[in-house]
């Protein structure tokens, strides 16, 4: 397949273009800053694209079977200033929407729009399960979530499949969350941010490109899928477990007062969660390579 991928130099972005190259599919990226990424995939036909502009978009989405949009300012980067929540969005929507009208003006139609969006489309949830039916809920992340969706999901009227990601903490070696919380552990100072009782849906690395491949070739997936694990942990939990692997205490809890000074709003990140169920992708047959927490820790820290 000819698949164009937007936002893919990024942390998830990099390891799906190593899948799909080594899936035999032909990739172009889409990128504001192509020659960096030039470098990182020579094999990669590499496009700029300013992540608002539709013109130059529609000759390069007539060529392709399948849209992957993974754009978007990173939600942990910054303080969460009012600047800073317009980045966020504007990133979010700017490029989907500019995406889905290149799509509608091109003569062939791409197959599939995978796009991207998060678990935080459901707000804080600390007790129900949430599914793929459950409801949106409060928040910034959540209205960010929403409006995102609904832009990418204008795609359908054009007879286009749209797949809506909605992700959970994805878990990988190199950056991300992972990363973040393995320092604080190694000095023997690791432990749950806040109550530790909320919930924290976590995937690995390789089910998280595992169910984008699944969902992009499966034509009867559509609409919003949750990607996280079968396992669903609380933050204390997820604590304990990743202590026992590096054969490190997890003791010191950080306050929620504490978070709530340095990060402001921004710890609604690491203060509130979900106990995600990946329904869809159960009902679709998709088998985990890492179900529990335990095994996927093993993966990638040993
Ligand atoms: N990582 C996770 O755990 C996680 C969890 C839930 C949801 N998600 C969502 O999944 C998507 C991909 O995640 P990721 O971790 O791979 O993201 P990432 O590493 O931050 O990469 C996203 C890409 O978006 C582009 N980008 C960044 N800032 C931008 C801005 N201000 N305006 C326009 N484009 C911008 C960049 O591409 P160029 O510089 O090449 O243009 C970047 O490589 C994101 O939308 C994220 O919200 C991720």
């Amino acid at each position: 397949m000819r698949i164009v991928i937007a936002g893919g130099s990024g942390f998830i972005g990099r390891r799906l273009i190593a899948a799909l190259l080594d899936a035999k599919h032909h990739v172009i990226l889409l990128s504001r800053n192509p020659e960096k990424t030039l470098k990182t995939f020579p094999a990669v036909k590499s496009e700029f694209w300013d992540a608002k502009s539709s013109g130059l978009l529609v000759d390069i989405l007539n060529e392709a079977d399948a849209l992957i949009n993974l754009t978007g300012e990173s939600i942990a980067a910054k303080r969460w200033s009012s600047e800073q929540k317009k980045k966020i969005l504007s990133s979010r929507i700017e490029s989907t929407r500019a995406i889905v009208n290149a799509a509608e003006k091109t003569q062939h139609h791409p197959s599939v729009l995978l796009n991207a969006s998060a678990v935080g489309y459901y707000g804080n949830v600390p007790e129900d399960e949430a599914a793929e039916t459950y409801p949106k809920g409060i928040g910034f992340l959540s209205d960010v979530c929403d409006q995102w969706e609904r832009e990418a999901l204008k795609i359908q009227k054009l007879g286009v499949r749209c797949v809506l990601l909605r992700t959970g903490i994805v878990l990988d070696k190199e950056g991300g969350t992972l990363q973040k919380l393995l320092l604080p552990f190694k000095a023997f100072i690791g432990g749950p941010l806040g109550s530790g009782r909320q919930w924290f849906p976590w995937i690995h690395i390789k089910d998280e490109i595992g169910i984008i491949l699944h969902a992009m070739e499966n034509e009867k997936i559509e609409g919003p899928v949750n990607l996280s694990a079968l396992e669903s942990l609380r933050m204390s939990e997820f604590c304990k477990t990743l202590g026992s692997v590096l054969n490190r205490p997890s003791w010191l809890k950080v306050p929620e007062f504490a978070l709530r000074l340095i990060f402001g709003e921004m710890s609604e990140i690491l203060l509130q969660g979900q106990r995600v169920v990946p329904r869809k992708i159960i009902d679709a047959g998709y088998e985990f390579r890492y179900p529990d927490l335990k095994s996927a820790l093993t993966d990638l820290l040993h």
